[in-house]
């Protein structure tokens, strides 16, 4: 007799040779339409579920797990942060959950840079004049931005992401600096020529562009907050393409209204999809919509991922890539 595969429900359309594959291996349950699951449909698919691949559009928090079924064992993440996941009523019911690191390091990191850039040197700005159709020609003073070569970028946590940032960095010609809650091995910050600040204010205070690249956690919320934004120096930047919640929005929004903070590049927000409509206003502010790791190369590889993840796991084996709440 053939064992039964495991039913593993997937919420959101992943790339067709994923999708392939998931078919071939698992009685996958697919989400073709790509509409994102309601509450109860995330309760009903944790009934049933062996394994269920959820991601950051899916909250799978203690009232939707409260419904888990017996056999549901394993939760798969398409994606690295896990905050839309809670952990601790997972772990309390015996659930293992899985992410897909190191894929999109340098796709999001890529994407940092590019905010750094567009906010800087507005790119956007620029665009629009030119498609609204108020480009008069050249000017000697026309759209002038700052300067990136010889400033100091402020990495707040410095991951994956953070050091794949710095790496690029270096080659920009900005000199870097980093808040963690842990040094970085000194042969990373050598490598780097990375300076460690323990102080996160002191840091920004101190730097021109700040860059959010740590997880978000019941630590990091609104780790930038109006107090700590309000430190950094009126020509100052701040991108974010971490998760909204890091940083004070509404504090934010208000502070680049009034000319606190030069301008900000943000690829995700406070309450995806909602956007402060105060935000959508200022010409200072870059914002992209949550796009981060978006490159196909990027997507097949967090797929692949997420097979391995479950197929090691549903084998008996421990999935490569167990996320371990201490160690986020
Ligand atoms: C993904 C991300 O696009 O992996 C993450 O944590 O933020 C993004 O790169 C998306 O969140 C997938 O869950």
């Amino acid at each position: 007799m053939t064992k039964k595969k495991p039913l593993v429900v997937v919420t959101r359309k992943l790339p067709e040779a994923i999708e392939t594959r998931m078919m071939e291996l698992f009685d996958a349950r697919l989400n073709i339409d790509d509409a994102a699951m309601s509450k109860q449909e995330l309760i009903d698919a944790v009934k049933e579920a062996d394994v269920l691949v959820p991601t950051v559009t899916d909250k799978i928090d203690a009232a939707v797990l409260a419904h888990a079924g017996p056999n549901l064992r394993l939760i798969a993440n398409f994606g690295t942060g896990v905050d839309h996941v809670d952990l601790q009523t997972a772990r309390s019911r015996g659930i293992t959950v899985t992410n897909t690191p190191d894929v999109l390091t340098e796709d999001t990191a890529d994407m940092t840079m590019a905010l750094i850039l567009s906010v800087s040197r507005r790119l956007a700005e620029g665009e629009r004049l030119i498609r609204k159709g108020e480009w008069a020609g050249w000017g000697p003073t026309l759209m002038l931005g700052h300067r990136i070569w010889g400033k100091r970028l402020g990495i707040v946590g410095m991951g994956r992401i953070g050091r794949a940032l710095a790496r690029r960095a270096k080659g920009f010609g900005l000199s870097v600096h980093y808040h963690n809650r842990r040094r970085v091995h000194p042969e990373i910050e050598d490598e780097l020529d990375a300076t460690y600040w323990e102080s996160l204010d002191q840091m920004l205070a101190h730097v021109d562009i700040v860059s959010v690249n740590c997880p978000h956690t019941p630590a990091t919320y609104h780790l930038l907050s109006a107090r700590r934004l309000k430190l950094m120096q009126p020509h100052a930047i701040l991108v974010n393409t971490a998760r909204g919640e890091i940083v004070d929005e509404p504090a934010l929004t208000r502070m680049l209204a009034d000319g606190e903070i030069a301008g900000a590049g943000l690829d995700v927000f406070e309450h995806e999809p909602a956007v402060n409509p105060k935000l959508l206003e200022l010409q200072n502010a870059v914002l992209l919509p949550h796009m981060g790791s978006a490159t196909i190369e990027g997507r097949v590889d967090m797929g692949e991922k997420v097979l391995i993840n479950i197929k090691t796991f549903v084998d008996g084996h421990t999935p490569p890539d167990r996320v371990i709440e201490g160690l986020l």
